[in-house]
């Protein structure tokens, strides 16, 4: 694709493994420069050594706090000058359970990482991506968002909220032609996902080998399209909804999920 992304400064938040991290590389495949957020220093140096050759900035902040947030905003400013894409992605489940097993403070978290990090940082973004003439906020929900299961419901109900807000966010800065759009995945390799697979392989008193042949195939039964989906496939639409290709796009869902969706 030519996106025609080059000179572009964007921020992509816990971008140093699964999605993000293919996020990362398809944006700076089109040219940008890109400022990248995760809390571990291994990771951080690693997507910077991954690619040499391009203008990856790497900060350290945890998104759950604040303060760290706000930093993370001032050090991408200091570094490119300006903000033109916001790619919302970091989030997650922390503990796994059923309704009976997850504690309060598991509902917390899930909103502090889902919800409450998506409004800081766009909070501590908005004032640059005003200055942008191409300003975008992309945002990470899942498919679990519109289609709960029967598992781990402090995350899917965070996860509709992150669709939810997207939508305002649209509505409130259509004004300053901010154009807010958000994504549904459904199951990916990464690693949440294979921390999944640890847990039902302890579960199931599997190794993590044989649990992840065993799940994997059962899971994609569930997938019209019969597999797993990869970071890739998140991270090509990504690319494309952050070009001036999709500059007549704002306020809207987009599901990519192999089919697993059982509506339209
Ligand atoms: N994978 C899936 O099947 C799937 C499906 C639907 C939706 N999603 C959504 O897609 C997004 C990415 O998921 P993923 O599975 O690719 O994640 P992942 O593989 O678990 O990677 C998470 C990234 O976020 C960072 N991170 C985690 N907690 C953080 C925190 N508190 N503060 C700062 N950074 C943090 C991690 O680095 P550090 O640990 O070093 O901080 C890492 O870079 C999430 O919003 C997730 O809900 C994933």
């Amino acid at each position: 694709m030519n996106l025609e992304l080059k000179g572009r400064a964007a921020l992509v938040t816990g971008g140093t493994k699964g999605i993000g991290r293919d996020i990362v590389e398809a944006l700076v495949q089109e040219g940008a420069h890109v400022s990248v957020t995760a809390r571990g220093s291994e990771g951080l140096a690693k997507i910077a050594k991954d690619f040499p050759d391009a203008n990856i900035h790497t900060i350290s902040a945890d998104a759950t706090k604040q303060t760290e947030i706000n930093f993370a905003l001032e050090s991408v400013i200091k570094t490119f000058g300006k903000l033109d894409i916001l790619v919302n992605n970091v989030g997650g489940a922390g503990n796994f359970g059923n309704l009976n097993d997850l504690t309060e403070s598991d509902w917390y978290y899930a909103f502090d990482l889902n919800v409450l990090s998506l409004v800081h940082f766009v909070r501590a973004s908005e004032e640059h991506l005003r200055k942008s003439n191409c300003a975008r906020i992309i945002n990470i929900s899942s498919i679990s968002g519109v289609q709960p299961g029967r598992f781990n419901p402090h995350y899917t109900i965070t996860k509709a909220a992150t669709i939810n807000l997207s939508k305002y966010l649209s509505n409130y800065f259509v004004k300053d032609n901010i154009l807010v759009n958000v994504i549904c995945p459904g199951p990916v390799h990464s690693e949440s996902w294979d921390e999944n697979i640890r847990r039902l392989a302890a579960e199931r008193g599997l190794s993590f080998e044989d649990a992840r042949l065993k799940i994997e195939q059962e899971e994609a039964l569930k997938i019209p399209l019969g597999r797993i989906g990869e970071g890739s496939d998140v991270a090509s639409l990504v690319a494309y909804l952050a070009s001036d290709k999709a500059s007549w796009i704002t306020g809207s869902c987009f599901h990519v999920n192999g089919g697993k969706l059982k509506t339209v």
